[in-house]
């Protein structure tokens, strides 16, 4: 699908030079040095790094209105009015109708868990749950457990080897009457692959199956609508997207208020109150605020509308932003796939035709020939670059792959904030340690 029909990546211009030195100055940790060169951050899959305005709004949270719910006295009404205000942008963020629609919580597994115990409860002998093995197993985990709790039957989706894509023949075959939920990921945390969601929707939808996408990986990169994706449930994670510590849960009204939430029994019985258990973090919520705010900020200052003016809403000004920065990381995607295809004895996976960069998000995974993930990661991490290796908990793609017993892959994710200088830097410190020999004897191959 060429990238200007992928509805996730809305048409934008990409953010030129000048542009991303201002929003690079916005990040106090991109200016950290590693023997007097900038770190360079390929973690963003791990986590991102957050704004300045985000810090200072966690700061301000814990000087000014620290307290907890529903006191009658001002620092509790206020910090109950930044709740709310949170999930009014996180509302606008997700592309939901109504702010009670959104759930927050610790991060996106303790979320899963709880939704798949709630609707485990609903479920009986026999039926059936669809997972597949592009997935994190954050989004496998959980369902697995209701087989053992529930006598549910999980049926599985397998990846083609060949470019990391899902087989979407496996999957209508999955389907069948008994389908209650199918659990898929929006992007591959390993490997970038973009999921067709509306086509999967559609054929859960077609089945009688609710649908439960995990949108953590794709969150930084494409603009989130869950009206256009059509699906049930949506997790993400705010700290993959330039926030803080927390989980995001969307589920659609009739879904949060019919289940029955394991929560105490003076909590809400209403949605989102009933699902977000025990005392929210205001600190990291006042800091996911200002998170919204950055991005609308970019929107607003070089997304396509910022000639002729703001954004009429905040949805359209983070929207905006999204166009841009996805236009940005497509041209990130192609250097890099040039240059990391280009260094001997390195092995990508995934999706590696420049022709279908719709089809992906700019993280990269592979292995270079000689070299264990571990040994690359460490040599990385010696030169002041971060970047993952082994399975970041894509537990099934890496088995699939024939690479657990390897140590994994080496990963790299770029953001927004990356720039070309820093895939130059990667690729040139892989060409040296591939023509290296490690301590154990290994070299590379090629
Ligand atoms: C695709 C994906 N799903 C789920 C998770 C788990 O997220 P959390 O740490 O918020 O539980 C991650 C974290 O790495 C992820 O990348």
């Amino acid at each position: 699908m060429p990238v200007d029909r992928n509805p996730l990546y809305p048409a934008g211009e990409p953010l030129t030079e000048g542009a991303i030195g201002a929003i690079r100055a916005q990040f106090p940790a991109l200016s950290r040095e590693h023997d007097g060169r900038p770190y360079v951050y390929l973690d963003g899959p791990g986590g991102t790094q957050v704004p300045r305005r985000t810090i200072e709004a966690m700061a301000d949270y814990l000087q000014r209105c620290n307290a907890n719910h529903e006191g009658a006295f001002a620092t509790s009404e206020e910090s109950d009015a930044m709740l709310a205000g949170v999930h009014a942008a996180a509302a606008d963020y997700v592309g939901a109708a109504d702010p009670s629609e959104v759930v927050f919580g610790q991060n996106m597994t303790t979320l899963t868990f709880a939704m798949s115990r709630a609707i485990g409860r609903t479920l009986k002998a026999g039926d059936e749950i669809v997972v597949t093995r592009l997935d994190h197993d954050a989004n496998i985990a959980p369902w697995l457990a209701l087989e053992e709790e529930r006598g549910v039957r999980v049926r599985w989706v397998g990846v083609r080897e060949d470019d990391c894509t899902l087989d979407l023949e496996g999957l209508e075959r999955a389907l069948g009457a008994r389908t209650r939920l199918v659990a898929v990921g929006l992007a591959s945390n390993a490997v970038g692959t973009l999921n067709p969601i509306p086509e999967i929707v559609e054929m859960a939808h077609a089945a009688g199956a609710l649908t439960f996408v995990d949108a953590v990986h794709a969150a930084p990169h494409v603009s989130l609508d869950v009206a256009a994706l059509g699906t049930d449930f949506l997790v993400c994670s705010p700290y993959k997207f330039f926030g803080p510590h927390l989980g995001l849960l969307y589920g659609r009204r009739e879904l949060l208020e019919g289940l029955a939430a394991y929560k105490v029994r003076p909590a809400p019985n209403e949605a989102p109150g009933k699902w977000e258990t025990g005392t929210l973090p205001g600190e990291s919520m006042a800091g996911l605020l200002a998170t919204f705010g950055y991005l609308e900020w970019l929107g607003e200052t070089y997304g396509a509308n910022a000639a002729g003016g703001a954004a009429a809403t905040r949805r359209a000004r983070i929207g905006a932003a999204m166009a841009a920065i996805g236009a940005t990381e497509q041209g990130l995607a192609r250097r890099a796939l040039t240059a990391l295809g280009d260094v001997p004895g390195l092995k990508l996976r995934g999706i590696v035709d420049p022709g279908r960069l719709a089809e992906r998000v700019p993280t990269f995974a592979f292995t270079l020939d000689g070299h264990t993930p571990r040994e690359v990661a460490t040599e990385l991490g010696r030169r002041g670059i971060a970047a993952w290796d082994g399975d970041y908990y894509a537990y099934e793609l890496i088995r699939a792959l024939g690479l657990a017993e390897s140590g994994g892959m080496v990963r790299v994710g770029f953001v927004h904030y990356n720039t070309p200088a820093e895939i130059d830097r990667l690729v040139e410190a892989l060409r040296e340690i591939g023509a290296e020999t490690m301590p154990g004897g290994a070299r590379h191959g090629g």
